[in-house]
């Protein structure tokens, strides 16, 4: 039986040895996951939150305890904490990012059970990731669920079901408490397919676990009084030298890195929006993530296993390793309860347990593996480092390459790396090579957008190369010493609000599920310097795109396979927006064509900028057809006009199959209006609150996101939820997402949100 403890903590800012016999009045009342308080969106100081709070939980316990095990189980708090409960002293307690079960029979009572937690939230030197600089944020407080569960006198730890390709079974488990003999009983749904006494045993044909099908079983563990029900899928992973195969087929895996902090409360986010990420990063096409760079919450990888996305795991830390001993072991135990964590997540594909970007260290490594392999012996080891030729006790050999300089380099020739012939993977490129707030240029973006696709491009052309982990997934919460000095790190394809920048589409673009089409540019010369369009891409997954200006056809482009002939869908240059609507009697239709081209090159980039041939030729039709320069302007107005005539609407259409799947249009834009995208209005309490994240955008008629909106909202939340964050809030690059929280329910609620342009209602539902 597991009772979750989440709701109405009592919460205090300190610690004060009183405290251990009662809080004082000024106690608050907390729900957890809980940060000790809401951080800015950017510019405050990580010092504020590193401090020694108080959490006070008082509770019956809902089923009887007679004769039963009482364990506490805490998923997550940062960092360490002594925990006290009916005035006993549990011990000293370092979670991080991991797990902590106590064992408390002995001292919980059915019924007016005190629970106190003091909590340190300090970056203590002597516990990994801590000792040395870290990019990225650590937060505080009780930021995953806890829980009671009361099993019966003898009962099974760290169960471990794995399924193979082949249909083989292997459980393991520690019976705690004295010998019990568990009956197995695997089920496809509602159908018990096989009941097995021993722990090994196969069927045959499974349905496989695979990206596309993540077909889950469940395997029922029965054992006196208890019976524990564990969904597995079968699957079978290797890195290879020659690459990754998942179920004995060769995969590219894509990918990119996740952090787990969100706007304002750094860590503490339930469930939903857990789940959230895990569709989130599925959208965007890509086939693998890696929890950069500690063990993340259990719903995200609950979320992997159900929805096909693979992953790999990691210890927490970042570059530092320290001599102390002290800290050494917490490395080794880190390592541990990783593997018992995660070995059963089917996501999972293998162990990353060297820290990331730390040098080499012979003696902690040898061990760190040797963990590894004796707690799982079905998934490899990964170690991730940032320099070649480094020491390689790991299975796979992670290297971040960080060579993609510029759009003509993606990835460094893996026989480079000296990978010394193990299987080889590029866990991290692009981040700090060239940052980029949702703010900043248009040209910025696409350049950005582009660099993530010259990589995935160049990591194809290497068989060798099993896969390719982008840096990152979303915008991070940073220290002082990185980032712009904002606490931010800007290297996200989304935004901390979870909305995509440009690079998001390079991803979404490369698969074949939905149609994608996305103009990274907004066609506006007056936003370019020397008010031309500058280059215009397209990224899309269809067969060619179709340009209309102001209705009319104006040219076909395709992808360009000759740049990046490796991609599935390379992106689309248009360089002539006039095309066929270039019509004037005084040239023939070849003629006219070519003039088309030669002005839009005009146009993008800047008349100044014509090439030699390109003005030869102007020069020939100047004389061929007894043009004026008076008449040369008067074209290039009529046509062009970049700056001194009216601006064109411009039509993109993705054409996939002769069929147009999907369009965009981009017009001098006169109405606007604010979207609110949400996906349900049922706030869902389960074992602790939900929340509902509301995206917020100004966008014109064709829905197109206006960027340079900055518009104010200030939102109110009546009822029974609240908001997380500020009340007042700016949109950030056109767009902003508004986090609501439900309170304990049921109840309603209504989120009201203001702008200078309308005050939108939305009702909400807490069960
Ligand atoms: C890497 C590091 C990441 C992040 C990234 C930024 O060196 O592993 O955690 O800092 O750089 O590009």
């Amino acid at each position: 039986m597991k009772q979750p403890l989440n709701f109405d903590w009592n919460y205090l800012d300190d610690f004060n040895e009183a405290y251990l016999k009662e809080l004082p009045n000024n106690k608050r009342v907390i729900n957890i996951p809980h940060n000790i308080f809401d951080v800015p969106y950017n510019y405050f100081s990580e010092k504020d939150y590193q401090k020694v709070v108080t959490y006070e939980k008082l509770f019956d316990v809902n089923e009887d305890i007679k004769d039963k095990k009482c364990i506490l189980h805490f998923e997550g708090f940062m960092l360490q904490a002594d925990i006290y409960l009916n005035d006993i002293n549990l011990g000293h307690f370092v979670s991080g990012y991991l797990p902590v079960k106590i064992d408390v029979s002995e001292v919980i009572k059915q019924k007016g059970n005190r629970l106190v937690v003091i909590l340190d939230s300090k970056e203590d030197p002597l516990v990994p990731p801590f000792g040395y600089a870290v990019d990225y944020l650590t937060f505080s407080g009780i930021y995953r669920e806890v829980s009671l569960e009361v099993h019966p006198k003898i009962y099974l730890d760290n169960i471990y079901v794995h399924g193979d390709m082949n249909g083989n079974i292997e459980i393991q488990y520690d019976a705690v408490g004295g010998i019990v003999e568990p009956t197995f009983q695997l089920f496809d749904q509602d159908k018990k397919l096989i009941e097995s006494e021993i722990p090994n045993f196969s069927i045959s044909n499974p349905t496989l676990w695979d990206i596309n099908n993540p077909y889950l079983y469940t395997m029922r563990i029965v054992v006196p009084n208890e019976v524990y029900e564990i969904k597995f899928g079968f699957k079978s992973q290797e890195f290879k030298e020659d690459g990754f195969y998942l179920n004995g087929k060769k995969l590219k895996l894509v990918g990119l890195n996740r952090h787990q902090c969100y706007a304002y409360v750094g860590y503490a986010m339930p469930k939903s929006m857990q789940i959230d990420d895990a569709k989130k990063l599925k959208e965007l096409g890509v086939n693998l993530v890696r929890t950069s760079h500690y063990p993340q919450s259990e719903h995200f990888l609950n979320a992997l296993d159900e929805i096909g996305l693979l992953y790999v795991n990691e210890i927490p830390g970042w570059q530092h390793i320290s001599k102390d001993e002290i800290w050494r072991n917490h490395y080794y135990d880190f390592v541990k309860r990783m593997v018992l964590k995660e070995r059963g997540h089917t996501s999972l594909i293998a162990h990353g347990v060297r820290i990331d970007e730390s040098q080499d260290d012979h003696e902690l490594y040898s061990k760190g593996n040797e963990i590894a392999h004796s707690l799982d012996k079905y998934h490899q080891t990964l170690g991730v480092r940032n320099f070649k030729n480094s020491e390689i006790l790991e299975d796979v050999y992670g290297y971040n390459d960080f060579s993609c300089a510029n759009l003509k380099h993606g990835v460094d020739n893996p026989k480079s790396v000296k990978t010394k012939h193990k299987p080889y993977l590029i866990t991290e490129y692009m981040g700090h090579m060239q940052p980029h707030k949702p703010t900043t240029d248009i040209s910025m973006l696409q350049h950005v957008a582009l660099r993530h696709l010259r990589v995935l491009n160049d990591a194809r052309k290497y068989e060798q190369i099993s896969g390719t982990i982008g840096w990152c997934f979303v915008d991070y919460y940073t220290h002082v010493d990185f980032g712009s000095g904002d606490h931010l790190c800007n290297h996200g394809v989304l935004d901390l609000y979870r909305n995509p920048k440009y690079a998001a589409f390079s991803y979404m673009s490369q698969q074949d599920e939905k149609p994608v089409l996305e103009v990274l540019t907004n066609m506006r010369p007056g936003d370019f310097k020397e008010a031309s369009y500058q280059d215009i891409f397209v990224l899309t997954n269809a067969d060619r795109v179709d340009l209309y200006k102001n209705d009319e056809f104006a040219a076909s482009f395709y992808p360009d396979k000759k740049k990046y002939k490796y991609l599935k869908h390379p992106p689309v240059q248009v360089l002539d927006v006039l095309g066929e609507t270039f019509k004037d009697e005084r040239f023939n239709k070849k003629e006219a064509l070519k003039l088309a081209k030669i002005f839009s090159y005009g146009g993008i980039y800047g008349f100044n900028n014509l090439k030699p041939t390109q003005a030869l030729y102007v020069a020939l039709m100047y004389i061929k057809h007894h043009l004026s320069w008076s008449d040369l302007v008067d074209l290039w107005n009529t046509h062009i006009s970049t700056w001194g005539g009216y601006a064109k609407t411009f039509t993109f259409k993705a054409i996939k199959d002769d069929k147009v799947i999907i369009e965009k249009t981009i017009r001098p834009s006169h109405r606007f209006h604010m979207n609110y995208d949400y996906d349900r209005n049922i706030l869902l309490n389960e074992e602790t609150y939900d929340v509902l994240p509301i995206r917020v955008s100004f966008v014109d008629e064709d829905d197109n996101v206006m960027k340079y909106a900055n518009k104010a909202i200030d939102i109110k939340v009546e009822g029974n939820a609240e908001l997380i964050g500020p009340n007042m809030q700016t949109l950030l690059g056109g767009q902003i997402t508004l986090y609501i929280k439900s309170k304990k329910g049921p109840g309603q609620a209504k989120v009201i949100i203001s702008s200078e342009l309308e005050t939108k209602e939305i009702e909400l539902e807490v069960k």
